[in-house]
């Protein structure tokens, strides 16, 4: 059951934000963002990407994302300092402005995506990480393991790279390494148990850090479905026995379609989305954000970039 407002929204998504003012402006795939000084203004759009391409817009994508995103920083505010300073809209952070680690911090619990695919391909020694031999798609692994990539340049793909390699490159420093790994390793413990009780396995994410003074915070978005994968718990079990592709609530969705129905891996002019795509890819964000905080999320249909500004003006970030 797709709920109608998801299609509503479709003349109505956030495709690109134009805030002269606000700051200076730098354009991610996902995220606009603005710069005042040492705080940043972090504008989730409704812009999906895959494979490195953006492919369209999905309603309410910016928000959700946002939203789910902020709500896992104040679960785990303890566990982690993290950049937020203040969420003046659903679609806007305001973040301490940071210097990003050039890093990735991937950490997995199961054998799956790009790894799996590394691994029968005997190619996942480029993590540094041992696997053994003989493991089955989507099998966990005896503890979660974190295998890095780089963080490249816009318009560039991130590429693996071993601990081993990205110390040696001096690409991170000693310290602020393990203490970033640490950081990672903990809070995706206290991810999965929450995520656990509400019926969903958090299997793999991707932690960014960033340094102010000689503080490191978590920075970017953490646990979203853009970032992390989700598979059904109860599912999980009969599913991996059977050999079957998981029950999966993330962006993964996606990719799959991209494969399957339109054969694009990222090479070539990436194809249109449907529309009836982009509602059910909406869907899913949405129950996954109302699964994992167990509350529904009162949308409304409308001008985002609109709102957006008054929202900023309200608050006197415009
Ligand atoms: N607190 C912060 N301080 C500095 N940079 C940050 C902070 N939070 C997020 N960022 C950076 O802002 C950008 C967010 O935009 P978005 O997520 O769309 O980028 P991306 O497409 O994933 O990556 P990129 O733009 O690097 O290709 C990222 O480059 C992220 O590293
Ligand atoms: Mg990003």
């Amino acid at each position: 059951m797709i709920p109608p407002i998801l299609r509503q929204q479709l003349p109505h998504t956030l495709r690109a934000t134009d805030f002269s003012g606000l700051g200076e402006k730098y354009q991610g795939k996902v995220r606009d963002t603005y710069r005042q000084g040492d705080r940043l203004v972090l504008i989730t759009t409704d812009r999906l990407s895959a494979f490195d391409h953006v492919l369209t817009t999905i309603p309410f994508k910016g928000e959700t994302l946002n939203r789910l995103s902020n709500f896992w920083f104040e679960k785990t505010k303890g566990v982690a300092k993290n950049h937020v300073l203040d969420v003046p809209d659903p679609n806007v952070t305001v973040a301490r402005a940071c210097r990003p680690l050039p890093i990735e911090v991937v950490v997995r619990d199961y054998l799956t995506g790009s790894l799996w695919r590394d691994y029968q391909n005997g190619q996942h020694g480029v993590y540094g990480v041992p696997i053994e031999p003989g493991m089955k798609r989507d099998q966990r692994f005896a503890r979660p393991i974190v295998t890095p990539s780089t963080k490249a340049e816009y318009g560039k793909h991130d590429e693996p790279i071993s601990e081993k390699e990205l110390l040696a490159r001096g690409l991170v420093g000693e310290r602020d390494w393990h203490k970033a790994v640490e950081t990672a390793l903990a809070l995706f413990a206290e991810a999965q148990r929450w995520a656990a009780t509400r019926g969903l396995i958090l299997v793999d994410t991707k932690y960014e850090f960033g340094k102010q003074g000689d503080e490191l915070y978590v920075i970017d978005e953490i646990h979203t479905p853009d970032s992390s994968r989700y598979w059904l718990a109860d599912e999980y079990p009969a599913r991996f026995a059977r050999g079957d592709e998981q029950r999966m609530m993330d962006k993964e969705n996606i990719r799959q379609w991209l494969i399957k129905e339109r054969g694009f891996q990222g090479h070539g002019a990436p194809p249109a989305i449907p529309d009836e795509v982009r509602v059910e890819l909406a869907a899913k964000y949405l129950a996954t954000f109302e699964l994992l905080t167990g509350a529904p999320l009162e949308l409304a249909a409308g001008d985002v970039h609109q709102r957006i500004g008054e929202s900023l003006r309200a608050r006197g970030y415009l």
